[in-house]
């Protein structure tokens, strides 16, 4: 077996059809393939960006894209922390962007009342 061009016509491993599936993004429909995680189809729809962080508010989507870094977090459905790069969407899905203040920090007067 040697590597050469095959042309997509020539090759034996054709793209099947896909199904169209439809999710809400924040209160948005958008229109995807059946298969994609739910990162890949916010980021065909032009959506980089999902969640804000906890300090400053700052924006994040996909950052390692392999379910290492939880940069991705969305809620699906009501359920929190979920993956988007992990997560396969199905049809119907409802995606909200997630952001958590940060947990209140108690000192140690308010500890020993
Ligand atoms: S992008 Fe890192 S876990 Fe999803």
């Amino acid at each position: 077996m040697n590597s050469r061009y095959i042309s997509f016509n020539e090759d034996p491993i054709q793209r099947t059809k896909s199904k169209t599936i439809s999710i809400t993004f924040d209160r948005r429909k958008i229109n995807g393939e059946q298969g994609q995680t739910i990162a890949g189809l916010l980021m065909s729809n032009g959506i980089s960006t999902w969640r804000t962080t906890s300090k400053n508010a700052r924006p994040r989507g996909l950052f390692c894209g392999i379910g290492i870094c939880f940069d991705c977090i969305v809620t699906v459905n009501g359920q929190r922390d979920v993956r988007a790069c992990q997560r396969r969407c199905q049809d119907g899905d409802i995606i909200t962007v997630q952001h958590d203040k940060l947990p209140e920090v108690k000192s140690h007067e308010d500890e020993a009342e």
